[in-house]
């Protein structure tokens, strides 16, 4: 490790590196592979992992690597179908570093190569078999792992490369930015009576409205046939994502269209709904919400993401959604805290089951591990304190059932994770909001 990063700055330093920086592959041409070739020379990339990680853990058992470690690389949204069933094995002391760098930048084609993205690349790999070598010695995680029904394969955490594999930690941060839910709206009694202000007015867990009428909770429930995932890029625009991904779906759970591919334009959001913070800085539910409360929303095909601020045209056209209201349910708490609940899990399922997707943030700092393949996160060190807004599609006995916006391949099943139920992980019982749509008209 050291004499590799030494290896690293004796090159930043005394290389003549301005050609090699900043290198796109995402061509597949010649080009771009005769860089990496070129990479790879320069940095005696052709070393093997042994000579490059002390202590490569390669004694562990193919059982242990299998339940700690995901090497098969993930289809890749923009990536041509040829290496997608590419394996790295990781574990292999033996495997050149360079042809890992090479199969990664492959499968990823739309990630630029750099001297410090190699860099974030290999301590990706560091993290996952520091990961399998902890797996190993605890022996008590271990045994638990092994026995408990809970924690059968599927359900424990693997890491694996990502499209994020290769990013910094403050690059995976700038993707975060959402604030806490707001304090609950004022007395009707003391807003004043103009009509805008009455229009702010969000309905809460006390409204008729936002209660769900449900007999019988399900032990599992899942949304997940309704919506394709979209990725957020580089900006702190979850907020946005959470929102239209919870109106698409009311949409198509409401039979107001039939479409599947139902795709409303975050972009529009990130540049007209206004705020505390607002755009890439990150934003609220109820900013999202109210924005499209008063103006709808086109479509991702005349106002598509671009991961970042741009201006606000005033008009937008055509309006493909809308909502009448939307309920914003919280428990915070808060000086005056009259109109915040304690949101149990209870409550959130009711409110999933009965209306659809729902935006929920938490806090992603340990989940934006930048490598989470699958598994249930469940680390009790999660801070309860709010930072990502996501979209909560369903849950088991176990788990929530979260759809990020990370991209495809980022997660399990194509952009998800699961998250433990029962113990306020990570906030994930602090804030809930969803559309409501008037049944009757269109
Ligand atoms: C790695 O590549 C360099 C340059 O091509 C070569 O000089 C060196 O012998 C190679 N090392 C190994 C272990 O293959
Ligand atoms: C694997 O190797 C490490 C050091 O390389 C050693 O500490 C550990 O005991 C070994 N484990 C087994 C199961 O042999
Ligand atoms: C696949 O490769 C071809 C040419 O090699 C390119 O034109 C095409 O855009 C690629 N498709 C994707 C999804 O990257
Ligand atoms: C990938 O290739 C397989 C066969 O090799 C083909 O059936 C499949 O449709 C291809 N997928 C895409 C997205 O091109
Ligand atoms: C794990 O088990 C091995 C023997 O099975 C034992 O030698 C070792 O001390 C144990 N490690 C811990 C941390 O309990
Ligand atoms: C796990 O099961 C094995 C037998 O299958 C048993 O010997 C062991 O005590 C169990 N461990 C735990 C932690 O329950
Ligand atoms: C809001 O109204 C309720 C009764 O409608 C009253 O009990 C409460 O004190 C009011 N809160 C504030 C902050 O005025
Ligand atoms: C939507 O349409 C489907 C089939 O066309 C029907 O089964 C379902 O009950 C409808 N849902 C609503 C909310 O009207
Ligand atoms: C999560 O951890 C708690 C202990 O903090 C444990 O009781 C629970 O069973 C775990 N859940 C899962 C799904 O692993």
């Amino acid at each position: 490790m050291d004499r590799f990063i030494m290896l690293m700055i004796f090159l930043l330093k005394f290389l003549s590196i301005h050609q090699l920086l900043l290198i796109h592959c995402d061509d597949n041409n010649n080009g771009g592979n005769n860089m990496i070739d070129t990479l790879i020379n320069v940095l005696q990339m052709n070393k093997s992992l042994g000579e490059l990680i002390d202590n490569l853990p390669n004694n562990l058992s193919m059982d242990t690597i299998n339940d700690c470690f995901e090497s098969q690389l993930p289809d890749d949204d923009d990536m041509n179908n040829s290496s997608s069933t590419n394996e790295l094995n990781i574990f292999d002391g033996n495997m050149n570093f360079g042809s890992i760098v090479e199969s990664y930048y492959k499968t990823f084609s739309q990630n630029s190569i750099s001297i410090e993205s190699i860099m974030n690349l290999f301590n990706s790999m560091r993290q996952m078999i520091d990961y399998c070598r902890q797996q190993q010695n605890d022996n008590q995680t271990k045994l638990a792992g092994r026995n408990s029904t809970n924690m059968n394969k599927k359900n424990r955490i693997r890491y694996g490369f990502t499209s994020l594999s290769d990013k910094s930690d403050t690059y995976v941060r700038g993707m975060l930015g959402v604030l806490p839910p707001p304090p609950p709206p004022a007395n009707e009694s003391q807003s004043s009576s103009s009509s805008s202000k009455r229009r702010e007015k969000r309905l809460t867990g006390n409204d008729q409205q936002c209660q769900p009428s449900l007999r019988s909770l399900p032990d599992s429930f899942d949304w997940r046939d309704h919506q394709a995932l979209k990725n957020q890029g580089q900006c702190g625009s979850c907020w946005t994502f959470a929102t239209a991904g919870s109106i698409e779906s009311a949409y198509l759970i409401k039979n107001r269209t039939t479409n599947q591919q139902f795709d409303l334009s975050e972009q529009q959001m990130v540049d007209c709904a206004s705020g505390p913070r607002s755009g890439c800085q990150g934003g609220t539910s109820y900013q999202a919400f109210n924005y499209v409360k008063d103006n709808g929303l086109t479509s991702e095909q005349y106002e598509p993401y671009r991961a970042r601020d741009s201006f606000c045209f005033p008009y937008f056209d055509p309006v493909i959604a809308e909502i009448d209201n939307y309920c914003l349910r919280s428990r915070q708490r808060y000086t005056r805290s009259f109109q915040t609940e304690q949101l149990n899990d209870d409550d959130i399922q009711r409110a999933l089951v009965a209306f659809g997707p729902l935006y929920t943030a938490i806090n992603a700092d340990p989940i934006s591990t930048k490598n989470y393949r699958s598994g249930i996160f469940n680390d009790s060190s999660c801070p309860e304190q709010i930072n990502h807004a996501v979209l909560l599609v369903g849950y088991t006995p176990d788990a929530w059932i979260i759809k990020n916006s990370w991209g495809k391949s980022w997660g399990e099943q194509h952009g998800y994770f699961r998250l433990a139920r029962g113990f306020n992980r990570c906030g994930i019982n602090t804030e809930i909001a969803y559309p409501l749509l008037n049944n009757n008209d269109k």
